[in-house]
């Protein structure tokens, strides 16, 4: 047997004239996990899509235990034993889950649908990860993070012998990664090949054998996992030392005179919020803690206008508002960047520079006419500001990479002027660089007093940013922390509802 279960070979591929992957050697061993990293934009992703058979390269060989093969198709490489998550997911909305695991594989017997065969291997499947969720219910009322479990079902479905999972665990808490984590495992032991992209080092150096970096294009070094650092990593993607970045931040700022900016009372809806009381006060970054359900992306949603509530009172500024819409919520000065970059955050159709204005048009306006000039200025100055990677802002949304559109999402807010930003995961799918920027830029807003409510499913993040953090679990408030109570262990404790201090921290 072939030692390579993989070889791809001169890899090359442009998008209009731009060449996005140089020359590329990729060589995986058989029964590895092997992790892709390297910055946003630097062409993992495109790289994959070449062995899905979704992009076809303009150059270049790839070799499966040996043989050559030429995919047109991702048909073609699912019969050849590949098996990819893509980035983007990609469900059907109005269908129910298990038929969209099974997508294009329908289980059939002499042509007739076998409803209950493919039911049955959904649940065999779910109840191995460990995933709840009933197979009827449809995929357009599961939450991102759902979704991205579904896609994992999707890919384990197909029996494949190389699974590559693009960025699985983006939206995914600290307990659905483990999950995953312990699946990973697993195939592995039973002889599955992986490919891993993930821009969490800590991650990787939990579960990868191995580690190839790219950099704009190239692969810049292939190693094992004990040979290299996480810093050293981090230093190879960014092609800079890291040792300056990542400071953390320990001070302690005194908000005590600060006036109170939003206050809510009892906040409820039916089994999503439960009397929600928070305050927040000027210059303040609130984290929120919880496991996936929680109801943070509710709250957020809430807060912001763009979900409704039963009862309960939203004071902003000490004054009750009632908003009907995003964009109410907006003009009183309150932003939500949320958490599912493409429903909700991007028109991928549209170019980068509508994207990243659609939220300052007024002040880019005069007499109710846009300034074209003014929009370009506006997406140049986010561009070079977040360093996103496109090379012309009139080019389609859809055609940055992941983490590029993640940041074009958030530099719609950067000059609005909100008094609050509510940030539900902004972090998701970003590089390390890029992290650091977004942090930097949320104490800004801080320091320039604007308030901030922050969510993420890495709770490190979340500890390293705020200045105090809620823990929220079945749609309640359930604890709170002072910075100076800051603990890892503590505030995951709460958020798995392993409630009373004394039980798990006797002694
Ligand atoms: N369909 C497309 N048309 C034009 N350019 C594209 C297209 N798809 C990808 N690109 C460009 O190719 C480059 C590599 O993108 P790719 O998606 O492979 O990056 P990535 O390493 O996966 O990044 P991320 O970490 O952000 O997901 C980017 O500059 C991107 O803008
Ligand atoms: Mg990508």
């Amino acid at each position: 047997m072939h030692d390579n279960i993989l070889e791809m070979k001169g890899i090359e591929k442009c998008f209009s004239q731009v060449k996005v992957l140089k020359d590329v050697d990729f060589l995986v061993k058989r029964g590895e996990v092997r992790a892709l990293v390297g910055a946003n934009g630097a062409g993992k992703s495109t790289l994959m899509k070449i062995l899905g058979g979704v992009l076809i390269p303009n150059k270049g060989e790839i070799f499966l235990n040996g043989e050559k093969v030429n995919f047109h198709s991702p048909r073609e490489a699912i019969n050849c034993g590949v098996s990819i998550i893509y980035q983007e997911l990609s469900l059907i909305p109005t269908m129910s889950i298990y038929e969209n695991v099974y997508l294009n594989r329908e289980r059939t017997n002499y042509g007739i649908l076998q409803k209950k065969r493919m039911k049955s291997d959904y649940e065999k499947l779910a109840g191995e990860l460990k995933f709840g969720i009933p197979a009827n219910v449809k995929a357009s009322s599961l939450n991102i993070a759902n979704q991205q479990l579904v896609e994992i079902m999707k890919a384990l479905s197909i029996d494949a012998d190389i699974i590559v999972m693009d960025e699985p665990t983006t939206s995914l808490t600290e307990s659905e990664k483990e999950k995953l984590y312990e699946t990973i495992k697993s195939l592995k032991q039973r002889g599955k090949t992986i490919i891993y992209i993930s821009h969490l080092l800590r991650e990787i150096f939990q579960i990868a054998d191995s580690i190839t970096i790219m950099r704009d294009g190239e692969i810049v070094g292939n190693f094992r996992r004990n040979e290299i650092t996480q810093m050293e990593v981090a230093g190879l993607v960014m092609n800079k030392s890291m040792a300056a970045v990542s400071a953390d931040r320990e001070r302690i700022r005194d908000l005590s005179g600060n006036p109170v900016v939003l206050k809510t009372e009892n906040i409820t809806k039916t089994g999503v919020l439960n009397n929600i009381n928070l305050v927040l006060k000027k210059g303040e970054i609130l984290g929120l803690a919880g496991l996936l359900g929680a109801g943070r992306t509710e709250l957020c949603r809430t807060l912001c206008g763009d979900l409704a509530f039963e009862s309960g009172r939203i004071l902003l500024n000490g004054k009750e508002c009632r908003f009907k819409l995003p964009s109410d919520a907006i003009r009183a000065g309150i932003g939500l960047i949320p958490e599912d970059r493409k429903n909700m955050g991007l028109i991928l159709k549209h170019p980068v520079y509508n994207n990243s204005t659609i939220v300052c048009l007024k002040n880019l306006s005069k007499f109710g006419i846009v300034s074209k000039k003014k929009q370009y200025n506006y997406a140049n100055r986010q561009v070079s500001r977040l360093n996103i990677k496109v090379s012309d802002i009139k080019n389609q949304a859809g055609t940055l990479s992941g983490g590029n559109q993640q940041k074009v999402v958030i530099s719609k807010w950067f000059e609005g002027d909100l008094q609050i930003y509510v940030f539900d995961e902004p972090t998701k799918g970003i590089d390390v660089g890029a992290k650091e920027d977004i942090f930097r830029l949320i104490e800004m807003f801080a320091e320039g007093g604007a308030s901030v409510i922050f969510v993420s499913s890495d709770l490190e993040e979340v500890l390293r940013i705020s200045d105090r953090i809620m823990v929220m679990s079945k749609g309640r408030i359930t604890k709170e922390f002072e910075k100076k109570n800051f603990d890892l262990q503590k505030i995951t404790a709460f958020c798995m509802d392993i409630s009373e201090e004394g039980d798990i921290y006797a002694g």
